[in-house]
């Protein structure tokens, strides 16, 4: 059965009035140097997303950037406490996260996401959240196949999907639909951990120049 929090109030929910800042995404991009935005990075568990996320936040960090990476398995031990793995979880998982990268971007910050995002329409909707509020949006897909995935195994979660002691793991019996036309594709043909950080900083920071 489908699972559906209940305190979740419909989109557009009526009796609101939005509060406009004294404060516009110019001024911020002074303060901080550059211009706020999405970096939503989106692979099967075990394609390298977190780690090439917290490398190229690290990086940034180091050359002056205000940047902030959101991790899954991070964010499901907090906000997202609440959610499981079934196709509603998780995409309230991703429409949550959605959101609150909008609002780091919007603040001022290139927040990076380091999620499955298994589904195209979830990650369509975290796009629509940013541009909802004027701020930029890329899609990293992070392309390491499922036998790569699973031959690394880092948390041993394949093995334990295996053996049917773990349901609806992606890849073995939950889907995930591939970004078609993905802003950037890293990961794929046996490219390594160091050539994918250093075209992922270059991207980054081609996007997101210091002014
Ligand atoms: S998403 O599908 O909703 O985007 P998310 O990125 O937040 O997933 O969390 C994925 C992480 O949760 C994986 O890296 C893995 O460590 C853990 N996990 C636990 N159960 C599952 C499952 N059934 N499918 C995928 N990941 C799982």
């Amino acid at each position: 059965m489908k699972h559906t929090p209940s305190w979740i109030p419909p989109r557009g929910a009526a009796h609101l009035t939005a509060v406009s800042h004294r404060v516009d995404a110019g001024q911020r991009a002074q303060r901080h140097g550059h211009g706020g935005g999405v970096i939503w990075l989106t692979g099967l568990s075990g394609a390298g997303k977190s780690t090439l996320a917290m490398a190229l936040e690290a990086q940034l960090l180091q050359q002056g950037y205000a940047c902030y990476t959101l991790d899954g398995d991070n964010v499901r031990r907090g906000l997202n406490a609440n959610l499981g793995f079934s196709p509603a979880d998780r995409s309230e998982n991703i429409r949550r996260i959605g959101e609150v990268a909008a609002l780091f971007a919007d603040a001022g910050l290139v927040c990076i996401t380091a999620f499955i995002s298994p589904y195209k329409a979830d990650r369509a909707t975290a796009r629509a959240a940013a541009q909802a509020i004027g701020t930029h949006f890329a899609e990293v897909h992070v392309a390491a196949d499922l036998p790569t995935c699973e031959a690394r195994d880092p948390k041993g979660l394949y093995r334990q999907a295996r053996a049917g002691q773990l349901r609806e793991f992606t890849g073995i019996d939950a889907p995930y639909e591939p970004p078609e036309s993905a802003d950037l594709v890293l990961g794929a043909d046996h490219e390594s951990e160091a050539d994918s950080l250093a075209r992922l900083v270059a991207f980054v920071t081609s996007r997101h120049p210091m002014c």
